[in-house]
């Protein structure tokens, strides 16, 4: 998949029935090279819906009102990781809308989580200045998720009234150079979006090389602007996925909650298409209705106690086994290169 095209991704994003079985098959294959049947285990805690965006797909975006805003309060967040470290978390999520009033409690909750526990943070609160990206990497963080939605710039400048492509893209590049592990991702079938991004999504990915690649079918949420948009059919999803890892090969992809919110047991076809790792949601259940991106998000009603069950059981009927280790990303080695794909 060296010199692969935009037309030849483009036509096997496309593809259905055995095709796309074939293309997945593959993917399953390399990430079992790669990985084994090892699937890393993440925890999401959704510490804040307060959000100054107005991106026109999200549930907390600020024009909003129906919505109850809260923050969760830093000692609670340090009971909260200090929970997942006990259940047996060696990554947490630490994920809000974007408003920049919680930044020094986060270092004071990196640097608490690093000093107490063996294991791994990533941020995904969105777009800072370097100086505080900086901060928060010295206090101990060790990956940042920060999705560029779409590459399809016109499409970017749509869907989001108060940010520029190029600055968000910026960003990115200065959580690289400090040294994150740095994620990015793109949501799939959004209004206007055609094959030809998403074979470019893929290709950005590829080009920047980030290390992990969070990705989504875009689902609408009825608070939202974009409340009577279609979805895209599932198999493009799987087909995405199974590209991602075949184009990229090494990187950490998760199979996502919106997966399973457009697909039931969308996430375990996803575990075997090419992802490999899990991201359960890890908030108290009081929280949770309250952090709803898009309509009938899983697992509102349960509780963080019982997400290491549920996420043990998809993991199992996927056939792959669920590793609690942080999960960092692996090297590419020359024996892990592809020859014929
Ligand atoms: N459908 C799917 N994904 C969404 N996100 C936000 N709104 C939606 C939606 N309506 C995703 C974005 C964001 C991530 C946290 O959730 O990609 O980066």
């Amino acid at each position: 998949m060296k010199d692969i095209t935009i037309e030849q991704l483009s036509l096997m994003l496309k593809s259905k029935g055995e095709d796309s079985e074939l293309i997945r098959k593959k993917a399953n294959s390399l990430t079992e090279k790669i990985f084994g049947r090892n699937i890393y285990l993440r925890g999401i805690i959704e510490f804040s819906n307060l959000c100054t965006k107005d991106c026109l797909y999200c549930g907390i975006r600020r024009s909003n009102k129906n919505l109850e805003r809260y923050t969760i309060e830093k000692e609670e967040i340090k009971e909260i990781i200090k929970k997942s470290y006990i259940d047996g978390f060696r990554t947490v999520v630490l994920q809000s809308g974007e408003v920049p009033v919680y930044d020094r409690d986060l270092t004071e909750i990196i640097e608490y989580t690093k000093n107490n526990f063996d294991m791994a943070i990533t941020l995904s609160v969105g777009e800072r200045k370097r100086k505080v990206y900086y901060e928060w990497k010295r206090a101990g963080a060790d990956r940042f998720l920060l999705r560029i939605e779409t590459t399809n710039r016109k499409l970017f400048k749509r869907l989001h009234p108060d940010d520029d492509f190029d600055l968000r893209l910026k960003s990115l590049l200065t959580l690289k150079e400090l040294g994150y592990e740095t994620g990015t991702g793109v949501m799939i079938g959004l209004p206007g979006q055609t094959y030809e991004d998403l074979a470019k999504d893929i290709l950005f990915f590829k080009l920047y090389d980030f290390d992990m690649l969070g990705v989504g079918p875009f689902i609408p949420h009825h608070q939202t602007p974009l409340k009577d948009e279609k979805v895209i059919d599932f198999e493009t999803v799987l087909n995405f996925i199974a590209l991602l890892r075949l184009v990229t090969i090494n990187t950490n992809i998760p199979a996502t909650t919106s997966m399973a919110t457009l697909e039931k047991e969308g996430r375990e076809k996803a575990l075997n298409s090419g992802a490999n790792v899990i991201m359960p949601n890890y908030t108290p259940q009081k929280y949770r209705e309250k952090y709803l991106l898009y309509d009938n998000k899983i697992c509102v009603k349960e509780d963080e106690s019982s997400t290491l069950k549920i996420t043990e059981e998809v993991v199992k009927r996927a056939g792959k086994k669920l590793v609690k280790e942080r999960g960092d990303r692996r090297e590419k080695l020359l024996t892990d290169i592809p020859i014929d794909l």
